[in-house]
């Protein structure tokens, strides 16, 4: 099954109400506080393809092992915006937005992961973040969205204690690099879903199976980050550090106990094997026994460190039943009868975004919170008369899901802005090109990148709240 590949049919729980059908989109744009950042975000190896880079990430070596891509593509090219990232910071710059969220490709600054940088890497990095600037884009750096180095890879990665010194050394070289232009840094994108996915269920690179790969990278992804964030702290003052985490609300598939349990089991694993060491210090029962091994004195205060934002990535929640089989004994369970999906298959429910935020507010000391990525894919609809494809259905979800960060603002979430996922459609992981997220469309011959009804849409939402 791929990634959150959920089941649609069979014995569902019914624990949510069916969703109401898509609306029209809201002829007038709600207001948000002054100062509220609107922008998109994207991924190095979604969109830049190779260019010059020299070292191959794990996904490289991942796409190459047949069967791994639903359409047997690669990153070899994507967006091509290693080379045509004017075209994205003119099509930012079009939208309005004020902020643009973009990661680093640790090969391509660091070909072995460690030690000797490639100067042609770092330059690109510069070249990016001059034209976002001229631009009058807020750059949102973050250091890793998945894209290991193979090097590293080949030396244990995330199951080598001492990559947490590795990503250290990363994180400063791009300070000294970037520190002068760059104020807002996010240390990881979503820890568990390269823990889960790429080291539990072998549905990303590296492609590795089972609880003990998955604990492994999920504590020493968390102590990379504790040591990223005393190095980029000492760094400089004027930094604003996070990281991204993606946040689900779990549910249990039906009301049974045993769905019960093992929705408590994923929570754990997923959402507070991550919040909990961060923000308290300690891993919650359920988790604990997979990472005591792990575990070395010193690693929770190094840890629980104190950032100034929170990114939150949410799409959807998650129905989970019990499966003595499946990973923690468990295994994604039902959706829902009735309840809508994209078609990723992946439940649209926008009140999960505001338990999400409640929670956060409630049980985590209401953190400065960003929604670092919502988005949508559904089959493309064709053309509409203005000669965009007329995508309707992802602007009702956004539509919706930016009225949830309204709500919880309102009930009293220390929200400060919303990126969209993503610019232009890229390519989506496991799902090569076959799933589109994009406001823009990507023509694959040409590399020309096409407005969707969306982008317009956004673009009005931005310039209704702009400061
Ligand atoms: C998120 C990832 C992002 C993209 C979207 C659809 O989990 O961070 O790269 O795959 O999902």
């Amino acid at each position: 099954m791929r990634r959150r590949t959920l089941l649609q049919a069979g014995a569902a729980g019914l624990l949510a109400a069916p969703l109401a059908e898509p609306k029209p989109a809201m002829a007038e744009p709600l207001r948000f506080p002054p100062g509220f950042v609107w922008g998109v975000s994207t991924s190095s190896c979604q969109i830049e393809g190779r260019g010059d880079r020299k070292a191959d990430s794990i996904w490289d070596t991942f796409a190459r092992i047949p069967g791994t891509i639903a359409d047997h593509t690669t990153p070899e090219i994507t967006c091509d915006s290693y080379h045509r990232y004017p075209e994205d910071v003119a099509l930012l710059k079009g939208l309005g937005v004020k902020a643009y969220r973009y990661s680093i490709s640790w090969p391509r600054v660091l070909p072995d992961g460690s030690g000797e940088p490639d100067p042609r890497g770092l330059d690109y990095y510069d070249r990016v973040t001059d034209a976002l600037l001229q631009a009058g884009i807020e750059p949102w750096l973050c250091l890793f969205h998945w894209d290991l180095p193979q090097a590293l890879q080949d030396r244990g990665g995330w199951g080598n204690r001492a990559i947490a010194g590795w990503f250290a050394d990363y994180a400063q070289l791009m300070a000294r690099r970037l520190g002068d232009r760059v104020r807002r840094w996010a240390m990881f994108n979503e820890p568990q879903v390269h823990a889960v996915m790429g080291h539990g269920l072998g549905e990303h690179a590296p492609g590795l199976h089972g609880s003990e790969p998955m604990a492994a990278a999920g504590h020493h992804q968390n102590l990379a980050q504790g040591r990223a964030l005393q190095a980029l702290r000492a760094h400089s003052d004027k930094f604003e550090l996070g990281t991204v985490m993606s946040l689900q609300p779990v549910r249990p598939a039906q009301n049974l106990a045993a769905d019960r349990e093992a929705a408590a089991i994923w929570d754990a694993a997923w959402n507070r094997a991550y919040l909990d060491p961060l923000f308290r210090g300690t891993y919650p029962a359920r988790f604990l026994p997979l990472v005591e091994k792990l575990v070395q004195p010193g690693d929770m205060a190094e840890i629980r460190q104190k950032i100034d934002f929170l990114g939150v990535n949410y799409y959807s929640p998650m129905f989970m039943r019990a499966d003595p089989a499946g990973l923690l004994g468990t295994n994604w369970g039902a959706l829902p009868v009735g309840m809508r999906t994209t078609a990723m298959t992946w439940g649209i429910d926008p009140t999960g975004l505001t338990d999400i935020l409640s929670e956060l507010r409630t049980q985590y000391g209401n953190p400065r919170v960003y929604i670092t990525e919502n988005g949508a894919f559904f089959r493309e609809p064709p053309a509409g008369p203005s000669g965009r494809i007329d995508d309707q259905e992802r602007i009702g979800y956004l539509r919706d899901h930016i009225s949830a960060a309204h709500h919880a603002i309102a009930a009293g979430s220390n929200l400060g802005g919303y990126f969209i996922w993503t610019l232009v459609d890229n390519w989506e992981w496991a799902h090569g090109f076959t799933a589109t997220f994009g406001l823009a469309q990507l023509d694959r011959a040409t590399l020309t990148r096409l407005p969707k009804a969306s982008y317009d849409w956004f673009a009005r939402v931005a310039a209704a709240n702009a400061v």
